[in-house]
């Protein structure tokens, strides 16, 4: 076993925090307070090929491996959680079509995204569905050439700024998963309204609405696979995106231990740096182990995709683990700044509050636990 990064991978991670020192925590704070759209930083990201990272390369995409992503998610998600979020939506939201596409849909729809730097979102959630994913009700029906989509959509990331919309929808909600049809929706289209942008606890300068389809036309060719396969697309497309989500809770947790370990160095109480008690030591080790084995899971889960191994598993004890993980180590770093980890003007309460989300979307850690379980049990 050889646990290094190859080099071309530790060039990427490095070029990829560089930027995440230089170009997005300088701006971090303001976009957080104002909850402003990150786009410059999305538009400097892309030209570094730091967006759409798992594109294959017939369609112009720069065909990275997961285990590449989730290092470069890494180093992007220590400069902000919240504009890595936004950053890797694009991942998400064409995923499924590189898994369910047709070679002239993945020509059609991914091509333009490795020409300019457009962005799309995922949308499985409904206001009715989220964790019960199959339990969603937005339904097409067919309708000569076209489909008409009617439905709403809840927690949408980047709706705002999406040129293009994952959309799962049933033929049938009393079908359940059987029912359920990937399709992609251009987000121009006549009956397509977004909703306000939520104000958030954390991650607040990524983009996050709802989404309201009312008799929209869909033309048939927008369909992935047949209908009844959004399912297995759609799982197995969380499969691939959950160890880059969970990319985000170690990039997150990294930068939560460089400032506190730093803190713990300067600030003086009892006549010595606090780093010299042993009640701080304990605490950076203990922040410092579970980034360790969360980042060992999280890689595992990526490699094992990249190697054709099925990777549910991992893919969901890394979530669980490095979100959680991630929760606790922000948590610790406000507890050792103190009075001044509370206050907005130092980084780490900033860190607390991104760090919430990853609990919970892309599947809470207790969905994560549900699918270790049923890994564990069988049917
Ligand atoms: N790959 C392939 N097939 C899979 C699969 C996988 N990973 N997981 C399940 N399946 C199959 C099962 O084998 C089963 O197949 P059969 O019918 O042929 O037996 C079928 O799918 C149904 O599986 P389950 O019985 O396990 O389904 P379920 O309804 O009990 O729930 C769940 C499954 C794992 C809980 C699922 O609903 C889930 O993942 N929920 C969480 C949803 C989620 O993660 N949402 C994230 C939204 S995106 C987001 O948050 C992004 C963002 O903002 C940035």
């Amino acid at each position: 076993m050889n646990f290094n990064l190859k080099n071309d991978q530790q060039e990427m991670f490095d070029l990829a925090l560089k930027f995440a020192k230089n170009e997005m925590i300088p701006v971090a704070r303001e976009h957080d307070e104002k909850e402003t759209f990150p786009k410059a930083i999305i538009e400097k990201a892309w030209e570094l090929g730091f967006v759409n990272t798992c594109l294959p390369t017939e369609v112009g995409g720069n065909g990275f491996g997961l285990l590449d992503a989730v290092t470069i998610g890494e180093a992007l998600s220590y400069g902000c959680m919240g504009m890595y979020t936004s950053i890797m939506c694009n991942d998400l939201a064409l995923t499924p079509i590189v898994i369910g596409g047709s070679t002239e849909q993945k020509e059609k729809f991914l091509k333009p995204f490795t020409e300019k730097p457009i962005l799309a979102s995922f949308c499985l959630t409904e206001p009715g569905s989220g964790s019960d994913a199959a339990g969603l009700k937005t339904t097409i029906k067919d309708n000569g050439d076209h489909y008409l989509l009617n439905g709403s959509k809840m927690w949408i990331t980047n709706a705002g700024y999406a040129d293009l919309l994952l959309v799962y929808c049933t033929i049938d909600p009393n079908l359940k998963h059987k029912g359920i049809c990937a399709l992609v929706v251009p987000a121009h289209l006549e009956g397509i309204t977004l909703g306000k942008k939520e104000e958030k606890m954390g991650q607040r300068c990524s983009d996050t609405r709802s989404v309201q389809f009312e008799n929209v036309k869909v033309p048939k060719e927008n369909l992935l696979g047949k209908e009844g396969d959004g399912w297995k697309i759609a799982m197995k497309t969380l499969d691939h995106s959950r160890p880059l989500v969970s990319s985000i809770a170690l990039g997150g947790a990294r930068r939560a231990i460089e400032c506190a370990t730093e803190y713990a160095k300067e600030r003086k109480q009892f006549g010595v740096p606090i780093a010299k008690h042993q009640a701080i030591q304990f605490m950076l080790a203990d922040m410092t182990m579970k980034l360790d084995a969360s980042r060992l899971l999280v890689q595992k889960a990526a490699w094992q995709a990249d190697e054709g191994i099925p990777n549910t598993r991992a893919a969901s004890a890394g979530k669980a683990m490095a979100a959680d993980s991630c929760m606790q180590i922000t948590t610790d770093a406000v507890q050792i700044f103190g009075g001044y980890g509370y206050s907005r003007e130092y980084p780490v309460e900033k860190l607390m509050r991104d760090a919430k989300l990853i609990q919970i979307y892309e599947g809470t850690s207790q969905i994560q636990r549900l699918v270790i379980a049923k890994d564990i049990l069988g049917k």
